[in-house]
């Protein structure tokens, strides 16, 4: 008998740590974590299995398809925006030829089980392509189908997946005689930037909030890569986990989108820094701008406009920047570091 599971893919990363809390609490949830690197100590303990493995290993990935019964799958596992510019090639194939394996696992799953196999895919604001700062500052909160051209790999990368997705969803086999719609029921969110008190983060493009939080914390200088002035969203990592499980949570019927973006606040680099400074005595937090990286940051949103999550599956952030900082970041922030 194949072991009933859902599988997560990246689950040592950020949001895999918050992912496999959220969802460890959740009834009758087996978790099989599929990471590169060994799982972190603070998650073994909440997963049934882990492996360490590549997603670009069909051999590993075939072996998985013979041994459980994957319900869902929650791929995580990518190369972020910053390593991704560094390594184009390298980001293609392990976001691309990679989500194309966990969504063919999907439907040999699907197709074995005699069921849909939800798939999640966390997809970024860095789908967007906003030519001016100009622009940018006329776009305000844009819609999911305005200026779908990223400037990055990354951005590329997660675009065409979501639209593989969507596809294997609604019309993959559309020609076939023996055509069964819905061997997949895909879903995705469109995240801004996450913040997270207890993880670092690490290769992309939006670190320089979680960075200067992170450094003000510890007493260290720190240099933002962008200028006072840049604004994206943001939200913090609890309120993108509920996200998660309220998208794969709400019924299908209720959806009329594949994919949806969601927006929780969005300062400028230099209102954090004067929302952050009164709760640490000692700040040193400058800028020292990186222009390339700007240039990709300014081609980002200034905020989105998330009405159609907000109608189709109730979604409200918990925290605005006021209430991110009072009760999660702050107090969090601070108690990480004392235990460390
Ligand atoms: N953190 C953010 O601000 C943010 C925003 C938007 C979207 N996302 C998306 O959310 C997902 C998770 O992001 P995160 O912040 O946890 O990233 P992360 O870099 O912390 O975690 C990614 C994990 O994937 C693993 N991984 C990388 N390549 C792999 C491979 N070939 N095989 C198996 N595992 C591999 C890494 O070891 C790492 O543990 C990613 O898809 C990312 O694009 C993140």
């Amino acid at each position: 008998m194949r072991k009933p599971v859902i599988l997560i893919t990246g689950a040592n990363g950020e949001m895999g740590h918050g992912l496999i809390h959220g969802l460890s609490k959740e009834k009758n949830t087996d978790i099989l974590a599929l990471d590169l690197e060994p799982l972190s100590k603070d998650i073994k303990d909440n997963v049934l299995d882990g492996v360490q493995g590549d997603i670009l290993d069909i051999k590993l990935l075939e072996m998985l398809n013979t041994e459980y019964e994957i319900r869902a799958i929650y791929h995580l596992a990518a190369l972020l925006s910053t390593r991704a510019e560094f390594s184009p090639m390298i980001a293609h194939d392990v976001n691309v030829n990679g989500t194309l394996n966990l969504l063919k696992l999907a439907m040999e799953q699907a197709q074995s089980q005699g069921e849909k196999v939800k798939f999640f895919f966390p997809s970024s604001i860095a789908v967007y392509g906003i030519n001016s700062i100009e622009e940018k500052e006329k776009a305000g909160a844009i819609s999911e189908t305005e200026y779908l051209s990223p400037q990055t790999m990354y951005g590329c990368n997660k675009l065409y997946c979501e639209q593989l997705g969507t596809y294997f969803s609604n019309h993959y086999q559309q020609l076939s005689a023996t055509y069964s719609p819905g061997l997949l029921d895909f879903r995705s969110i469109r995240f801004p930037g996450l913040i997270s008190a207890i993880t670092m983060p690490t290769g992309g493009t939006s670190d320089f909030i979680p960075e200067m939080l992170h450094n003000a914390v510890q007493g260290k200088s720190y240099n933002s890569f962008v200028d006072a002035d840049t604004a994206i969203p943001f939200m913090t990592m609890p309120d993108a986990i509920r996200a998660i499980l309220e998208l794969m949570n709400a019924p299908q019927k209720k959806l009329n989108r594949n994919v949806y973006h969601i927006s929780a606040f969005a300062p400028t680099a230099g209102e954090f820094k004067t929302a952050i400074a009164p709760y640490f005595s000692n700040v040193n937090l400058g800028y020292d701008i990186n222009g390339k990286r700007q240039k990709i940051v300014n081609s980002w949103p200034k905020d989105v406009n998330d009405t159609s999550a907000r109608n189709d599956w109730n979604w409200s952030p918990k925290h605005n920047l006021k209430s991110a900082l009072n009760e999660y970041l702050i107090p969090c922030v601070k108690e990480f570091y004392k235990k460390k």
